[in-house]
């Protein structure tokens, strides 16, 4: 694909590694010229940043857009402290300008009311409708958020043990993620069972979603406010009549403002303007799960308090025919997890085909399972043990 050198060639007369069409250092420059074209066509708009902007293109030299004026002004030099610094392709700017990115937007709307934990999960539908969120209580017992707990805790212990934490929420990584849960024991095998999975997942993506990621994410006080972002992003150019997914969050501890609440916006899942106030936290009580539409603007909170941690489960399914951000085919063949898996833990990660997607040599009749037999992929029948 585009950037990438051609590897060997194997069939004398199809070498094509000599043939180039538009040549990459004109191609950056001609970009670079249209992205200030752009910016210099927008300049009677940009008076409304209010600050002063430090424009990076790649390695080229930095400009500014100083909007503190009432009229924006592009300047090759400031000496004044920027108010942000952007590093940006300048490719973007143009796919931002013809539409084909989505720069981010949310909403400006005040609403009389927000989402509440409920273990109503009609309501919960009704507020994911509305706010593009809703929180459905009591999903896990006690008991049962102790055991998730442990189980993302001691696996967190050991991955910073063994040196391979991934860590993030500033310099000092206090945050730390767990990605791949299927593989990391058999208590995330069994969260996959829950029910709350065939309530929501069905109703919101249909019967084929496939499990995009499957991580915990446990938050730190120091950690600093996490990027805006919608867990949608990967759909580009950006089409937002529906979602493509949706998150659910296991809460594992009583999730306040104060120790880092995951901020949404209300309502963004529905694309309305963009303004910074207006988030609020989603704070509910352990063993609550947040069900998110994946079209809603929204990020980690900063965790405030001065002590303890807020470990969170995020189970995210996306709709069959997105390609999934975790490569669960190649990812489980690292352990020694899929003879446990059941047929459901199968058809959630992809091992099943939809009708039009997901088989092995062609096969793709819907209801079929995908094996590995001998290290190669097998279609098997549903009730099919052999
Ligand atoms: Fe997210």
């Amino acid at each position: 694909m585009a950037g990438v050198p051609p590897g060997k060639t194997y069939t004398p007369g199809l070498d094509f590694s000599g043939v180039t069409y538009t040549c990459p250092a004109k191609k950056a420059q001609s970009e670079a010229d249209r992205a200030h074209e752009i910016i210099k066509e927008k300049l009677p708009l940009l008076h409304q940043i209010n600050a002063l902007l430090a424009v990076t293109f790649g390695d080229r030299p930095t400009f500014f857009i100083d909007g503190r004026g009432d009229e924006a002004k592009i300047l090759e030099s400031c000496d004044d402290e920027p108010d942000c610094r952007l590093n940006i392709k300048p490719e973007y700017i143009i796919q931002f300008y013809e539409n084909k990115l989505e720069p981010r937007y949310g909403p400006a709307s005040a609403f009389s009311r927000l989402p509440e934990p409920t273990e109503d999960v009609e309501q919960v539908k009704r507020d994911i409708e509305e706010f593009g969120y809703g929180l459905a209580k009591n999903v896990l017992s006690p008991e049962q958020v102790a055991i998730m707990r442990k189980a993302v805790v001691e696996q967190a212990a050991g991955e910073r043990k063994a040196g391979i934490a991934q860590v993030d929420g500033g310099p000092d990584g206090p945050n730390q993620r767990l990605w791949t849960l299927i593989n990391k024991g058999d208590d995330f095998l069994d969260l996959l069972n829950h029910p709350i999975i065939d309530e929501f997942i069905p109703w919101a993506l249909g019967e084929h979603a496939i499990i995009t990621t499957y991580t915990a994410n446990i938050a730190r006080p120091g950690n600093v406010p996490m990027q805006l972002h919608t867990d949608q992003v990967a759909v580009q150019p950006p089409i937002r009549d529906i979602a493509f997914g949706m998150n659910i969050l296991f809460y594992l501890e009583d999730v306040t403002e104060k120790n880092g609440a995951t901020r949404v916006y209300p309502g963004s899942h529905l694309g309305q303007i963009f303004t910074v106030e207006g988030s609020a936290p989603a704070e509910a009580p352990a063993g609550t799960a947040l069900i998110v539409d994946s079209r809603i603007w929204h990020a980690t909170g900063p965790n405030r308090e001065e002590a303890g941690e807020r470990p969170l489960i995020l189970l995210f399914f996306m709709r069959s025919f997105i390609r999934q951000q975790e490569n669960n085919f190649l990812s489980l063949r690292r352990s020694d997890v899929w003879p446990k898996l059941s047929d459901r833990h199968k058809r959630m990660l992809g091992f099943y085909t939809t009708g039009a997607l997901g088989g092995v040599d062609g096969e793709v009749r819907e209801g079929l399972f995908v094996e590995w037999k001998d290290g190669v992929g097998e279609m098997r029948a549903p009730n099919d043990r052999s």
